[in-house]
């Protein structure tokens, strides 16, 4: 008989946005004419930056030649666009990153679902709370957690971000082997400074710990004294490993391209407490998985490190930045206390009241999706997120309906 993985009954009905999605999608056959502004899931709405269409349509000519065609690509991707990850992301801001360390990926909720496959299982998480659900999910589904309890999985260590520390997780007080940590943070928008990052850095030393750094929102960081990557930091690489993504900062959402940094100095220990190195975990696995990208993707993935694609990049992340300031202004001129927002295209709103109450009332009276707090963890009771990835117009709208109804 074929059973089932039993870690998988421990995970709540179904994943935060789909059950959104299914709630917004009745609404819609519910009435019909109404026009719905999406700003919960935080997914682009603008096309490409022309440098990467450019490349992406020079890259599919390609495959037509037998001279250039091309067919299965280095699983860990192209070293085209390792070395300018390498140059541009990491090797301009001080940190000493090899192209060889970087892996292309079809995306950072894959790579940091996946990542903690590499360890034992009765490695102890320390998670956020808040915090973007894949994180503690992949670790459910692993076994790496007890059952869920009062908004709470037995065994995981959770690191609360509430108001009091200004959404920035605390370090714990008990040992831990494996910290997700997230900035510009899903869904607080806080942004974590070189002071709190060293912090972090040291406790991960101290206890042989690693780090999974989701930097998915880095390029929206427009003060710069804030560190981008956490490879910034001073000993970092040997206990840290670090998640980007082209999705939010080039709209590559439904083209797909990210990747993740794996320093040949990160160590995981066996059962003797010898060495081994994450990196060539990894990269057995990704082996074994993966067949890499397709290389017209990560030719216009390349393509947004050129200087023109560096400005494209630049100006599509303004534009989100400026509809989060909108939205942030309009929902403090409510009356509401707002966190996130600036270098984040998250704003976090403390509504005072029941989350699926004001995300339900945003629905059926304004027409505006927004994200429930709570879905995020049990720190997310009372808030909303709203994502700033949409148009200025529908941005704008958004706002004037909210602003006629609470
Ligand atoms: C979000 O809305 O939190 C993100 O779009 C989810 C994701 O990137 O997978």
């Amino acid at each position: 008989m074929i059973r089932a993985n039993k870690h998988f009954k421990k995970l709540q009905s179904s994943y935060l946005f789909y059950n959104i999605a299914m709630r917004v999608n009745a609404f819609q056959k519910a009435n019909p004419t109404a026009k719905i502004i999406r700003l919960g899931i935080g997914d682009v709405t603008q096309p490409l930056p022309p440098v990467c269409i450019e490349a992406f349509h020079k890259a599919a000519d390609e495959q037509s030649a037998p001279e250039t065609f091309r067919g299965y690509g280095p699983s860990e991707g192209y070293a085209f666009l390792r070395e300018v990850v390498a140059g541009i992301d990491f090797r301009s801001r001080g940190a000493n990153i090899d192209p060889d360390e970087i892996f292309i990926s079809d995306g950072s909720k894959c790579d940091c679902g996946n990542f903690q496959e590499l360890f034992s299982t009765d490695s102890i998480a320390a998670i956020p709370d808040p915090v973007y659900p894949v994180y503690l999910d992949t670790n459910v589904m692993a076994g790496r957690t007890g059952v869920y309890k009062e908004g709470r999985y037995e065994g995981v260590v959770y690191l609360p971000c509430t108001a009091e520390n200004r959404f920035i997780p605390s370090l714990p007080d008990q040992t831990v082997d494996l910290i997700y940590l997230c900035s510009p943070n899903n869904p607080t928008g806080s942004v974590m400074d070189r002071e709190n990052l060293n912090r972090w850095v040291s406790f991960a030393r101290e206890s042989q710990a690693l780090i999974l750094f989701d930097a998915a929102y880095a390029d929206f960081i427009r003060e710069d004294d804030l560190p981008r990557s956490i490879f910034e930091i001073e000993g970092a690489q040997e206990v840290a490993v670090e998640f980007r993504s082209f999705s939010k900062m080039a709209g590559f959402t439904g083209t797909r391209c990210a990747y993740t940094v794996v320093p040949k100095a990160c160590m995981a220990y066996d059962e003797n407490g010898d060495a081994i190195s994450v990196r060539d975990l990894w990269m057995r696995r990704q082996t074994t998985k993966f067949n890499g990208v397709s290389y017209p993707v990560q030719r216009a993935a390349e393509a947004a490190f050129s200087e023109r694609g560096r400005d494209q990049v630049r100006g599509l992340t303004d534009y989100y930045l400026e509809n989060a300031k909108i939205v942030r202004m309009a929902m403090a001129e409510l009356g509401f206390e707002t966190a996130g927002g600036v270098n984040s295209p998250y704003i976090w709103i403390n509504t005072g009241q029941d989350d699926w109450s004001f995300f339900d009332r945003l629905l059926q009276k304004a027409s505006v999706v927004t994200t429930p707090g709570s879905g995020f963890g049990n720190n997310g009771v009372g808030f909303i997120r709203i994502s700033a990835f949409n148009s200025r117009e529908n941005v704008i709208t958004a706002m004037e309906r909210i602003s006629q109804i609470a």
